[in-house]
């Protein structure tokens, strides 16, 4: 089915979406409104390059041979291509100090041919990358925040530090998915709204006013290969999720996992659910491995925004305070109840320790 461009015109687009907000706002420059707009046309761009597939030619037509990412990590074509889109869309505006991305050791800086404004835009420009090759849901998440004023003063290039802040001090954040239909979801401090791509208009439409999510769920999202990696506290989680309704919770659940954390996210806000990917033993290099500032964050403030929590399981991932751009973190979040629950577990004493001394409620690690 098709759908008329004229059936369209009484909903609300993304660009009245963001008038609306700002009027809340008479002192707003309107800047944040432009840089999210542009924002949103990566993103189109980008859903216009999932689409295609193998079909897709853009970018180089003979790429390198696959190379190593700064987390260590295989980045794939699509990986290079979006980032790209996202740093071009982005630095010529004004609206920005500089970047910083997944696929990028050091911060973005704006060009000197451009001015440079107030704002930090972070970026995981292709979440899921590995869901690319077998055409499952991928996205792109963001994350906006300001950038320090001696930045701003002085107008000098960014840094790893300017980056540092907790993700209380966003300003704004949101995600792209490339699903079905490609969506955008956003929140400016006032709720999250979801927004649809009609490609017949090539608008984000409102279809998802202010999203909120249930307290209560019967569904998690873990992997669980991982189990024998997890600290106590998720081992029993798990376990009374597993056990049922003969279990201490009573109930039966539903287990998901998309291996895309955005589209796990937009489940979560859709309906309600749980996912984990906590800190764990597997690396003890890396506490987690979900990076903080640009996907656990900015997801972090969407689900306090529609009434769902975000922890790192011992204390809300907002509160964290970065040490590093590409810092990684054990990350629960989800409908309220479940992540308060997992947040208790973790601080209940001994009983349910680590066997991993380092790891132990009382150990080295524990934050
Ligand atoms: O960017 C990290 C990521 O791709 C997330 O989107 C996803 O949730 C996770 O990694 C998948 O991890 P795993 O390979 O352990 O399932
Ligand atoms: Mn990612």
């Amino acid at each position: 089915m098709t759908t008329s461009p004229l059936s369209q015109t009484p909903r609300s687009t993304l660009v009245r979406y963001l008038i609306e907000e700002r009027r809340r706002f008479p002192e707003a420059s309107g800047e944040l409104n432009g840089l999210l707009l542009d924002v949103s046309v990566a993103c189109k761009a980008i859903a216009r390059i999932a689409a295609f597939g193998e079909l897709d030619d853009s970018g180089p037509a003979t790429m390198p041979p696959p190379s190593i990412n700064v987390q260590g990590e295989e980045q794939k074509r699509l990986d290079v291509v979006t980032n790209e889109l996202f740093v071009r869309m982005n630095e010529w505006n004004g609206h920005l100090a500089g970047m910083a991305s997944e696929e990028m050791e050091a911060p973005q800086q704006i060009p000197r041919a451009y001015p440079r404004g107030k704002y930090l835009l972070l970026f995981d420009p292709l979440d899921g990358s590995s869901n690319i090759d077998c055409n499952l849901t991928i996205g792109s998440i963001f994350s906006v925040l300001r950038a320090p004023q001696s930045v701003i003063d002085s107008g000098r290039d960014v840094r790893d530090e300017d980056f540092l802040q907790p993700g209380a001090a966003q300003v704004a954040a949101g995600y792209a998915l490339y699903g079905p239909t490609t969506m955008f979801v956003l929140t400016v401090g006032n709720g999250v709204a979801g927004f649809t791509l009609n490609p017949n208009l090539g608008e984000f439409v409102l279809t998802h006013a202010d999203v909120k999510v249930p307290v209560d769920t019967q569904e998690f999202a873990i992997n669980s290969s991982n189990a024998r990696f997890w600290e106590a506290p998720v081992t029993r989680y798990v376990q009374e999720c597993l056990a049922g309704r003969a279990g201490p919770r009573g109930k039966d659940f539903n287990m998901r996992w998309i291996a895309s954390m955005v589209a796990d996210a937009h489940r979560i806000l859709m309906r309600g659910g749980v996912f984990l990917y906590p800190r764990d033993t597997k690396d003890p290099a890396k506490h987690g491995r979900l990076r903080l500032l640009y996907e656990a964050n900015p997801i972090a403030f969407l689900m306090e925004q529609a009434g769902a929590r975000a922890s790192t399981g011992r204390q809300p991932l907002l509160g964290v305070v970065p040490t590093a751009l590409h810092q990684r973190i054990g990350v629960v979040f989800g409908s309220r109840n479940e992540v308060e629950r997992i947040e208790r577990y973790h601080h209940e004493p001994a009983a349910h320790d680590s066997a991993d001394p380092l790891f132990a409620e009382r150990g080295l690690f524990r934050s």
